[in-house]
């Protein structure tokens, strides 16, 4: 059964009457979710979609054992799949709704994006969701200059309308103390050699491979060691480059920090990412603090009582950035209905 396109007053909308159609449009909507960033692009997800929408599990086979022990930054990945899936269904005017954690007997069902009706799209919806496919990590260069004062406001409110902060560490002394706990955790982890295995089993150099990280997508080594290190997939041949002396970071922060907090933190993240991006902003990780147990310990006392951190985030201006891949969605979803036979 095919899925009824009306037009409204904002555009096209799909029209949800029935469990099949539901599943018609999984594809598009899964393809959407799976736009999110994930810990070395590990994916860690697995789409079920469902008559009344579609659900959300943790595939523990992709945790990353060493980096990530808790499933902390998986189930922030799988935050902000979530957080794409709604919203792609919003935008495309269908009424979608979110539930976290719905069944405590089944753990790993991480949450269900309930698709029921139609929902007129607002403006900035559409903003964002056309947002989704052009987000990317990128490791390059930014340039000096930090974004202003308004696009930062715009910044922090896409965290606190998911519940979260955004908590800029632009104050010298704490950027400074921030820029030491990265540079410490960065050196601990190159000094550990099960990380480094991981970090290299997760970069990819082949083409045809729709997980890890490509080595084309680290950045280029620093001309001169600066205040901050980000990671690198890979060691190109690139030839060195300068980059930004003092990057403009900012730390996510949710009120509680349980797996529950953790989704949301997704949420935050993901919104934070999609509104920079639409604001022509580029974006990238440094989570080596996040990463450290000792290192994270004192993170928490930098942030202080405002919450807690889930991920830190470097925000910047930048020249594009390359896609990484991703598995299809029919790879990753059960339950699709099965493709058309042609003509
Ligand atoms: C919680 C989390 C932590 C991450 N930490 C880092 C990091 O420390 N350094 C880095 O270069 N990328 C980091 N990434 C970015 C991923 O490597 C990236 O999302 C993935 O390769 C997919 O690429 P894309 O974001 O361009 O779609 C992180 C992503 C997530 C979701």
């Amino acid at each position: 059964m095919s899925t009824t396109r009306t037009t409204t007053a904002t555009g096209t909308s799909e029209r949800i009457r029935d469990a099949d159609e539901v599943k018609a449009l999984a594809e598009v909507l899964v393809t959407a979710a799976t736009r999110a960033p994930s810990p070395h692009n590990t994916q860690p997800w697995r789409f079920e979609a469902r008559g009344d929408g579609i659900a959300l599990h943790l595939d523990r086979t992709r945790l990353l054992g060493v980096a990530d022990p808790d499933g902390r930054e998986a189930r922030l990945a799988c935050g902000a799949a979530l957080f794409n899936l709604r919203l792609e269904a919003r935008a495309r005017g269908i009424a979608a709704a979110t539930e976290l954690l719905p069944d405590r007997n089944v753990p790993d069902l991480l949450g269900v994006v309930r698709l029921a009706g139609t929902h007129r799209p607002t403006g900035e919806e559409r903003t964002l969701a056309s947002a989704i496919p052009r987000r990317h990590t990128n490791r390059r260069p930014f340039a000096e200059e930090q974004p202003p004062e308004p696009l930062r406001h715009g910044l922090r409110r896409a965290a606190q309308l998911e519940s979260g902060l955004l908590d800029f560490l632009d104050e010298p002394t704490r950027f400074a103390d921030l820029a030491r706990l990265i540079r410490s955790a960065e050196a601990a982890q190159r000094d550990d050699d099960a990380f480094m295995a991981e970090l290299r089993c997760w970069t990819t150099g082949v083409a045809s491979v729709r997980d890890g990280v490509p080595a084309r997508s680290s950045g280029p080594p620093p001309l001169e060691e600066g205040l901050v290190t980000l990671r690198r997939y890979g060691r190109g041949r690139r030839p060195p480059r300068p980059y930004e002396q003092v990057p403009l970071l900012g730390v996510v922060l949710t009120n509680e920090d349980d797996q529950h907090a953790q989704l949301v933190g997704g949420h935050v993240m993901q919104r934070v990412l999609l509104a920079a991006t639409a604001a022509g902003l580029s974006t990238s990780f440094v989570s080596q603090p996040m990463e450290v147990p000792s290192v994270k310990r004192e993170l928490d006392r930098l942030v202080g009582s405002q919450g807690h951190p889930q991920t830190v985030l470097r925000i910047g201006y930048g020249y594009p950035a390359l896609p990484t891949p991703r598995r299809p969605a029919r790879e990753v979803t059960t339950g699709l209905p099965p493709v058309a036979e042609p003509g």
